[in-house]
């Protein structure tokens, strides 16, 4: 940084920005994908399955190539393509046997659908606290919002930080509960040696484009469990039309929907597959480096690692030190004013900004408790009361403490990430003048 950059009026106020040029974007594709969908649309069968009792009901040759790649990179018995991670986490659910009245910790703290998918077989979600310093959820805050109703828990490995699955499988076992991992954020973290997928009953990944890897749409599923794999087969596949001809017993939640991966989807995922440790390799050597050069930087704590795991860092998430009475909202817009603007993401409030997604409770239809149909809503019927600060963690990092960003995937080269710390470096220096 010179000397020259901090003592330049700040941006927020008229100066000139630290970078004007966009930084490079998160893109993961090439020659590789470019060949396989091109022998997918050779082949004229963009989507190969069937809907009755065939090898084909478990999806076309490109499917289940690249389940075989996922099952097998992961250890997993088994690896199931879906369309999403959203449509995941309902098929897990629905695999599991979840259904009204039941109820299902979830976080607070992430995507919508990891909190709203027991809705959709008319369970109820019940919201857990997280961990200060992981942001997965906590173990204390799970115990304590235990009922007889309790089935299941849905966890996720936020950020890309994996859950602490030790704690979290002995609250289960004693309480028999299943555990769905949401590893979205998450593919290639391990814990312990594990990797992130395989620590609860079902893992459910997300192939949406912003992912590390990603086909556009799409999502996988892994479990060791045999019946589990089935039924999450027959979930994503109209179960009703083929639970006789297959001689499935259990009927619970076998009215199926279509959650089927596309033969393009799966080529690319695949190909995605291969690329996933080297793109990891760069997003942790992108953490070192912005994290060796803030270090000294007093207003930020960089993101904690759990004994025993590796991160797959999908975001980096800091906590802001209140102690030192700089206001963080105003910090980082001056922060963003220092550097190009932000398309998109940015919008969303991710790239770089204070705190992550709004705690799940505060959206509409929590705050109003309308979700399924007209009556036995189980949101109307929900003994959380929404309109309170359910999870202090979650408001106090969302609301005071997160900073989170993405200049650590690995388009971003050295010299970009020297743009952002000097950005930051540049506002602190000139922090006096936010107040005025
Ligand atoms: C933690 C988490 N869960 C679920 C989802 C939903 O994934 P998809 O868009 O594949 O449905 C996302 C996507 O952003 C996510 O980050």
């Amino acid at each position: 940084m010179t000397t020259s950059t901090t003592k330049q009026k700040l941006a927020i106020h008229g100066g000139p920005k630290v970078r004007s040029a966009l930084f490079p974007a998160h893109l993961t594709i090439g020659e590789e994908e470019k060949q396989a969908v091109n022998k997918v649309l050779d082949s004229g069968v963009l989507s190969n399955y069937l809907g009755t009792h065939h090898e084909n009901f478990m999806g076309g040759t490109f499917v289940r190539e690249c389940e075989q790649a996922w099952a097998s990179y992961f250890g997993a018995a088994h690896a199931l393509a879906v369309n999403s991670n959203t449509s995941g986490l309902i098929a897990a659910l629905g695999a599991i046997g979840i259904g009204p009245g039941d109820e299902v910790i979830v976080t607070a703290y992430s995507m919508s659908a990891s909190a709203t998918a027991p809705l959709i077989y008319g369970a109820t979600p019940v919201f857990a606290d997280v961990e200060p310093d992981m942001f997965c959820l906590d173990p204390n805050s799970i115990e304590a919002v235990i009922t007889e109703n309790t089935r299941a828990i849905v966890i996720v490995d936020l950020f890309g930080q994996p859950f602490d699955a030790n704690a979290i499988r002995a609250i289960a076992n004693k309480h028999n509960l299943k555990i769905i991992e949401d590893c979205a954020q998450a593919p290639g973290a391990t814990l312990n040696g594990k990797k992130a997928g395989l620590l609860g009953d079902i893992g459910v990944f997300s192939l949406n484009y912003h992912k590390h890897i990603h086909c556009g749409e799409g999502g996988i599923l892994l479990t060791n469990d045999d019946d589990l794999a089935q039924r999450i087969a027959l979930i994503r596949n109209h179960a009703e039309s083929v639970v006789e001809s297959m001689g499935v017993s259990n009927l619970e939640n076998m009215i199926g929907y279509n959650f089927r991966m596309t033969e393009i989807e799966a080529a690319i995922a695949h190909c995605q597959l291969k690329k996933l440790d080297s793109l990891l390799e760069k997003r942790r050597d992108r953490v070192q480096y912005f994290e060796s050069k803030m270090a000294g930087f007093e207003a930020l704590t960089m993101p904690a690692v759990r004994e025993g795991a590796t991160h797959a860092y999908y975001t980096h998430p800091c906590l802001w030190n209140e102690d030192l009475k700089v206001n963080r909202d105003v910090f980082i817009k001056a922060v963003q004013a220092e550097l190009a603007c932000f398309e998109l993401r940015e919008k969303e409030g991710v790239k770089l900004n204070v705190g992550y997604v709004r705690p799940i409770y505060s959206l509409a239809a929590f705050q109003q408790r309308v979700s399924m149909g007209r009556s036995h809503d189980p949101l109307a019927t929900a003994w959380q009361d929404f309109s309170t600060s359910l999870c202090p963690v979650v408001e106090n990092l969302h609301y005071r403490q997160l900073v989170v960003h993405e200049f650590i995937v690995p388009s971003m080269q050295n010299s970009d990430i020297d743009d952002v710390v000097n950005a930051f470096e540049k506002v602190w220096e000139q922090r006096d003048q936010l107040l005025a």
